[in-house]
């Protein structure tokens, strides 16, 4: 056995917690060591990193230090967790990674590609993930639904313009490596949702055997 690392993206409200829970439950049934993890966060550190990237402010946060803040998370959780998980052959299932940054701080905040390449390189060197699962659905269904839950941290204030970069982002990102990226579409039912990540779970298994 090999270890997988898989991503899960999307914008809020796409369902993605829930459905990362039932995709450990599937994975676990089949007898698989399976580390589920989140960004920003994933380790006491990078939790308290992730409370300062949330938590709205009067100060406004410079985009170049909401960036450093991402992969200074992302840095921790990598040698705490990810890269020891990986080491032991196991799945690691990640709610969110390095393409959530290409869509919120690139798309989102329009920081430029190369320099969140430059540091994609600096800090995970040549890791990648094996697949990433897009939880995709329309900007104004993920924004009503973000909405219904309560209050709205720092992303979530942000605007139609904002998220709708985001998720040309993701979808761009998709399209040009399709080998890496699985589309889900996310608009559907939660039993549709996770009928079409059933129907993922003999790939998943496939590759994780190596
Ligand atoms: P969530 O995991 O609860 O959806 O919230 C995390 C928020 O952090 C979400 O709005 C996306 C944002 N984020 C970034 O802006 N860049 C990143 O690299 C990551 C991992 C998350």
């Amino acid at each position: 056995m090999t270890g997988l690392f898989i991503t899960l993206e999307g914008p809020e409200g796409a369902g993605k917690s829930t459905n990362r829970e039932y995709l450990a439950e599937r994975l676990r049934a089949q007898g698989v060591d399976v580390v589920l993890t989140r960004e920003p966060g994933g380790t006491p550190l990078a939790e308290k990193i992730r409370e300062l990237l949330l938590a709205p402010s009067d100060e406004p946060m410079n985009a170049d230090t909401e960036l450093l803040l991402v992969f200074a998370a992302r840095a921790q959780h990598l040698a705490e967790v990810i890269r020891p998980a990986l080491a032991r052959g196991s799945v690691v299932l990640c709610d969110r990674f390095t393409d959530a940054t290409y869509a919120y701080q690139g798309g989102g905040r329009g920081l430029s590609h190369d320099r969140i390449a430059a540091l994609e390189a600096f800090v995970q060197g040549d890791l990648r993930p094996d697949l990433t699962l897009v939880f995709d659905l329309p900007v104004e269904v993920g924004l009503a639904r973000a909405t219904a839950r309560g209050r709205l941290d720092r992303f979530e204030q942000e605007g139609r313009t904002f998220f709708d970069a985001v998720r040309s982002t993701y979808l761009n990102r998709a399209a040009a490596t399709p080998a890496r990226y699985r589309l889900v579409d996310a608009a559907l039912s939660l039993s549709e949702v996770q009928q079409s990540l059933d129907a993922l779970l003999p790939e998943l298994l496939e590759l994780h055997r190596g």
